[in-house]
């Protein structure tokens, strides 16, 4: 969480910054603030709330100059306003910082340096940092380069920061530990940013920063890097492969119903060159080196957090049904903390859209200390878990931008059914003809979805008669629970209603008290193997007077009948229902939360990538 954007070149780097601000406001986006060199000083805008207000505070203001840093963020030390804003200065105002992350030892460094008579203006770890500095290049014996690494040899916890200072308009100095950074090199000018998403309209050349390095940037000696500990190393230019467009809203209103409708898309490229139907077989290349160890795994844990937890609660069924491995399914936070118990014989499978989420970043180290097997599916290429695992698939869904997560689930699903394919056909779990069946049925996901996406005005219709409501109840069996637990995630997240996902049968243990005739409940009741208990469920909510709205399978009689309301999808393999039941959920979510005027691209108190614990 949080973004950080920085620029140095030719160009106006107010406007580069605040550009790359306005991508990386998934990230956080209660205040934000820029750093502007001009003239031997720095110009510091700061504002509470959007980077558009911080625009418009700007907007008569000094701006020019060539050397900017630039925050948005979201809250952990102190409240969402002007002062907390970063950047933050050392005391002399000389130094100029940004920050991504968590000082966990900011208490004992803080009461240290207000013993030496430091003043404190902000209630935030960061300032810390920047005074800690500060006082290091405050004798002029260490460059402001030294005085950075050598403040963060005394830092514990989590960062990405960029410096500037007065005294010199061409430098830019960034490290990283545990938080993202990309240094990204165009022709006479360099940038920094949390994610490539700032850099990629300038260059498609950037270095990846990893744990405990630092990088030095100036036009005249280019990009030097070093780790902390003061070691040289060779910086590796990457080539980005993401596409500008992929990050503009392309003409929908909402970046969230963008990512709704490119679903089609986003599986297909997620299946792409992954399997063979007339050979009958399922290839993902990048895990091809450990397949052995999938194969002889005594057991699979996930671990990830929100939407991909639910993706591996998918992937439970999936694996358990088609390649026979038990597996568990941990939230990332739970499983970091609780001494678990992990083998050699142990296959750890990360789920993550960013790559960068702090709980599931560690939940992976600690499986690595303990010998397991890592596999990461991650969407973003390059990112901290993608790199910390043995190996992995792309998820490929291309850059997902509203907070709440669509496409990027129904790609982790996508790759979770081919992996779960691939091992249960090798362990001969799965008989030719069913496996050739699912293939087929598969491939024919994406033309599917395209007609379930048709849905779209009459979902629009019931969201109208349920905008008001206070609570909501999801309900799911076997396969279809996980999504009962996504359907209610998404309500909450971006409409701010109470919902809870159950397991259909569950209800009669308790939520059933709750349902009365102002209580909507949604109910994945497609023709499966549970079709006739799911439909006693039914009864008994209407028994209580509850408003049934209804996912049925293509053609369904029963349901219709009694349901207030149904959303047709078109019938396919059980295993493969999350795949189409997912995204009427997400689109009536989507439209719940725009009746009652809520931001769904940026809901409140919510960002993306969570770096922090
Ligand atoms: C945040 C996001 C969710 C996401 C979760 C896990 O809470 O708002 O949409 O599911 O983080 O993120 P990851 O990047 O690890 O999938």
């Amino acid at each position: 969480m949080c973004g950080i954007v920085a620029y140095l070149g030719e160009k106006n780097a107010y406007e580069v910054v605040i550009k790359g601000l306005q991508r990386l406001e998934y990230r956080g986006y209660d205040s934000s603030g820029v750093a502007i060199h001009k003239d031997k000083s720095v110009n510091i805008y700061k504002q509470k709330g959007k980077v558009q207000d911080l625009i418009d505070f700007a907007s008569d203001k000094d701006t020019n100059g060539n050397l900017a840093i630039g925050h948005t963020r979201w809250a952990t030390h102190g409240l969402p306003n002007n002062v907390n804003a970063h950047p933050h200065q050392s005391s002399n105002g000389k130094i100029s910082l940004v920050h991504n992350g968590i000082i966990e030892n900011y208490s004992v460094l803080k009461k240290e340096l207000e013993q030496r008579g430091y003043k404190f203006l902000s209630e935030t770890d960061t300032e810390v940092l920047v005074h800690l500095i500060g006082d290091i290049h405050k004798n002029g014996k260490q460059s402001l380069f030294d005085s950075v690494r050598l403040a963060l040899n005394e830092v514990i916890g989590a960062y990405a920061i960029v410096v500037i200072s007065d005294e010199n308009p061409d430098e830019l100095i960034a490290a990283r530990k545990s938080s993202p950074l990309v240094v990204g090199l165009g022709q006479g000018e360099y940038f920094c940013a949390s994610d490539a998403t700032p850099i990629i309209e300038y260059t498609k050349n950037v270095v990846y920063l990893e744990d405990g390095e630092i990088a030095h940037i100036s036009l005249k000696n280019g990009l030097k890097l070093k780790t902390i500990g003061n070691q040289n190393k060779t910086p590796y230019i990457q080539e980005l492969e993401m596409h500008l467009e992929a990050l503009e809203k392309g003409g929908y209103e909402h970046f969230m119903l963008k990512e709704i409708y490119e679903q089609p898309k986003s599986i297909l490229d997620s299946m792409r060159g992954r399997f063979s139907i007339s050979q009958g077989k399922v290839v993902l290349g990048g895990i091809l080196d450990y397949e052995e160890k999938l194969i002889n795994a005594k057991r699979l844990i996930f671990v990830a957090c929100g939407t991909s937890w639910h993706a591996g609660l998918v992937g439970e069924y999936l694996f358990e049904e088609i390649a026979r491995i038990p597996v568990e399914v941990e939230y990332a936070s739970e499983f970091r903390y609780r001494n678990p118990i992990i083998n050699e014989d142990d296959v750890v499978i990360a789920i993550s859209q960013s790559g960068e989420t702090a709980d599931t970043l560690a939940a992976i180290k600690i499986a690595k200390e303990r010998k397991a097997t890592l596999i990461g599916i991650c969407n973003v290429v390059g990112s901290s878990i993608s790199r910390e695992t043995h190996c992995g698939s792309y998820t490929h869904a291309g850059p997902e931008i509203g907070v709440a997560s669509t496409k990027a689930f129904t790609a982790q699903v996508t790759i979770l059914t081919l992996m779960a394919m691939m091992i249960g056909r090798r362990k001969g779990t799965i008989t030719n003809e069913r496996f050739n069946r699912l293939l087929v049925e598969l491939n024919a996901i994406p033309e599917k979805l395209k007609t379930v996406l048709k849905e779209n005005d009459l979902i629009e219709k019931i969201a109208k008669i349920y905008h008001k409501s206070t609570n909501a109840l999801y309900l799911g069996r076997g396969i279809n629970f996980p999504l009962a637990l996504e359907g209610a995630l998404k309500l909450k997240e971006i409409s701010y209603i109470h919902a809870e996902g159950y397991p259909a049968a569950e209800m009669k243990h308790g939520p059933i008290a709750l349902i009365d005739e102002e209580m909507p409940v949604f109910v994945i009741a497609t023709k499966d193997s549970s079709y006739e208990k799911i439909v006693s469920n039914i009864q008994e909510v209407k028994a209580r007077k509850g408003k049934v709205i209804a996912i049925v399978s293509h053609g369904d009689k029963e349901v219709k009948k009694i349901a207030n309301h149904y959303i047709e999808i078109p019938k396919c393999d059980e295993l493969l229902v999350p795949l189409l039941a997912t995204v009427p959920l997400q689109l009536l979510s989507y439209h719940i939360a725009l009746m009652r005027e809520c931001n769904v691209d940026q809901p409140r108190n919510l960002a993306k990538s969570v770096t922090v614990e």
